[in-house]
């Protein structure tokens, strides 16, 4: 165990707990104002998952990596608590018992599998046993190619239908990010034959293209929300929140990048 374990422990819990922290948000008030125990439940989640963004900033890369394999657990205990509330929450939208809520069911099964994103990154973490590259590779962009992929059917909903052009920006995005994760799909049904560097390369250099452009349109989008320039039911800190996811699946492309540069110029 070493510090590379404990500054990776602490850039998952700060970037995902304030996730989670703002996923409660989103679901409470998405929810119907009578479904008040629900709302208690999600503020319940919204406190646990502040506090444990609090803590993670008050640990340090100096921190005991035996007090990071605890709080990892403690982390992954709450993720896995919120991850059964989004599955319930899912079920009683899709069984039409909260008529006129404001969830999405796609909206409550993507935030359910980002929780579980988190959960299994903890626990490859206190495991110690991290994918091969390769594997890490395709996995995780067939991940994040889809959560980009609902991302942008998500503005694309709640931007008022008004707003032509910008909902059409966002169909096409959904449209883009749908082929490249097929792609990803198809590069995975071909492993192992499939995981070449000048493959898995290209496949990288290809998303970021695609990324950078989400990102910059989010941004945008975030600003014109900020500003009060467009009329949508999309809230400033959701804007912002899938902003930050897409800079998050930048910042793992460019890791992968620089990990396949490191693998091509030992060979
Ligand atoms: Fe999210
Ligand atoms: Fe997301």
């Amino acid at each position: 165990m070493s510090n590379e374990f404990v500054s990776r422990s602490l850039d998952e819990i700060r970037f995902w707990s304030r996730i989670m922290k703002e996923h409660s948000l989103f679901l409470k008030l998405g929810f119907r104002c009578e479904d008040t125990q629900l709302i208690q439940e999600a503020d319940h989640f919204y406190h646990t998952f502040e506090q444990i963004e609090g803590k993670s900033h008050a640990f340090t890369e100096l921190t005991d990596p035996e007090q990071i394999i605890r709080f990892n657990m403690e982390a992954h205990l709450a993720a896995t608590h919120i991850w059964a509330f989004k599955r319930r929450v899912l079920g009683l939208i899709i069984q039409c018992k909260l008529p006129g809520g404001n969830n999405f069911p796609l909206l409550v099964d993507h935030t359910s599998r980002e929780a579980n994103y988190f959960r299994n990154r903890l626990e490859e973490l206190n495991a110690g046993r991290l994918e091969p590259l390769p594997d890490a590779i395709i996995d995780e962009n067939v991940f994040f190619l889809r959560i980009m992929a609902d991302h942008a059917k998500f503005i694309g909903h709640l931007l008022d239908p008004s707003e032509r052009q910008l909902v059409e920006q966002a169909r096409n995005f959904s449209q883009d990010f749908d082929q490249l994760l097929f792609q990803a799909v198809d590069l995975s049904g071909m492993r192992p034959q499939s995981q070449t560097e000048p493959l898995l390369d290209q496949f990288l250099d290809q998303n970021r293209v695609s990324v950078v452009s989400l990102r910059d349109f989010k941004k945008t989008a975030r600003d014109l929300i900020d500003a009060c320039r467009i009329k949508s039911i999309i809230h400033p800190l959701l804007a912002d929140h899938v902003f930050r996811e897409a800079e998050r699946f930048l910042y793992i492309i460019d890791m992968f990048e620089a990990s396949l540069t490191r693998k091509q110029a030992a060979n």
